[in-house]
């Protein structure tokens, strides 16, 4: 089955044509053509995504982005090559960059008379561990530990298609709290591997432990999270210890100082991560352990879930390549491909696809 897929749910344009074939027992992707313009330059000055920004940068790059699948899949706009179907972000994310993928989705599929389905990010987050050249036997239960900028959930999958949120942040989500402590140490965004750089040098020159913060709710009976309080608690240490970012004898902060409360937030964080994910393995005896978003190209992090194998014999982790850790439109297709062999009807019923930013994946 071959796939157009767009992804314009925050501040990555992307399209992609794939040739998906293996069922939902093998899923396998053949890379046709797949194109990414991230747009963090833009949105770096302004230290976060502006929504309306984002909306028209959608809107300039998809027809240049489409047009670069197209020759790069050896296809033209008039002659397709039998593309099956069109899948495009629905959500979550923001609405107003959502449409523009929709819209220009949905004029393609009248223009081409192609069906076009809706797919979930979330889902497409997970579907990024099958983008790759190996074998992709998922074995059920599974869990998904979702870390980005806009999610940290843990979610329970019986079978494809059939999702069950455990747990989720309260407040920020992961990827948002690396980005606002970057902040509030004047490093640019985004600001996950910022820190992680700096976590990793204090880490070699074996800088004393000053700084300390909390493991939130790491010992509450629940599998959710809360990252706005470690955050908070970054910025209490900083007013505290460096007020106008001058400490108690006078000195500037300096870059060893940061370096230290860097290293201290990602312990934090692959402290409180890796426990909560422990505790669904052992609740759901799940064989496989999926872990995607932007936040798993995190080094640290990848290191601590990659030594899960040993601790739950037979268990499986899957976390995708570092390309397909961020958002990218090859995730979706994976998403839309397992969505149409369990809903065909969908190829040949047109749905309305509606935008909506808070899209679960229940
Ligand atoms: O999945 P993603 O690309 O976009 C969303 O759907 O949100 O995730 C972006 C997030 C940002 O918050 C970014 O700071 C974080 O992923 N991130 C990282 C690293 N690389 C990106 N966080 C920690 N360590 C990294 N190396
Ligand atoms: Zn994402």
């Amino acid at each position: 089955m071959k796939i157009l897929s767009i992804e314009t749910s925050c501040d990555e344009t992307a399209v992609s044509i794939v040739e998906a074939t293996g069922g939902l027992e093998n899923p396998s992707f053949a890379v046709l053509g797949n194109a990414l313009f991230s747009q963090i330059d833009i949105h770096k000055e302004y230290g976060g995504v502006v929504p309306m920004i984002a909306k028209r940068e959608h809107i300039k790059r998809l027809p240049i982005l489409l047009e670069q699948v197209l020759v790069k899949a050896g296809m033209s706009p008039d002659k397709l090559h039998g593309i099956d179907v069109i899948s495009v972000t629905a959500g979550p994310g923001l609405e107003p960059a959502l449409w523009t993928g929709i819209t220009f989705a949905e004029e393609l599929g009248k223009k081409w008379n192609v069906p076009v389905v809706g797919a979930n990010h979330m889902e497409g987050h997970i579907a990024s561990v099958l983008i790759n050249a190996g074998e992709n036997k998922i074995q059920f239960p599974a869990i998904a530990l979702l870390i980005s900028g806009g999610h940290t959930e843990l979610v329970e999958i019986k079978n494809w298609g059939e999702y069950k949120i455990l747990g989720e942040t309260r407040d920020d989500a992961v990827g948002e709290a690396f980005d606002k402590v970057a902040r509030m140490l004047s490093l640019p965004y985004p600001g996950g591997p910022q820190i992680s750089k700096l976590a990793q040098i204090a880490r070699e020159k074996n800088l004393p432990r000053n700084a300390s913060f909390p493991r939130p709710m790491i010992h509450s009976h629940d599998l959710d999270f809360s990252f706005a309080g470690l955050k908070t608690s970054v910025l209490y240490y900083l007013r505290d210890n460096f007020p106008n970012n001058i400490n108690s004898q006078g000195k500037e902060i300096m870059d060893t100082d940061k370096e230290d409360i860097a290293r201290e937030f990602e312990d934090a964080v692959v402290d409180v991560l890796t426990d909560k994910t422990k505790r669904s393995l052992d609740e759901t005896g799940a064989h496989t352990l999926i872990i995607a978003g932007g936040v798993i190209a995190n080094k640290k992090l990848r290191e601590a879930f990659g030594e899960f194998e040993k601790l739950y014999p037979g268990l499986s982790v899957k976390t995708p390549t570092l390309a397909m850790t961020g958002d990218n439109a090859l995730m979706i297709a994976g998403a839309s491909y397992i969505n149409v062999i369990l809903y065909p009807e969908l190829l040949t019923t047109p749905q309305k696809i509606v935008a909506n930013g808070n899209l679960r994946l229940e």
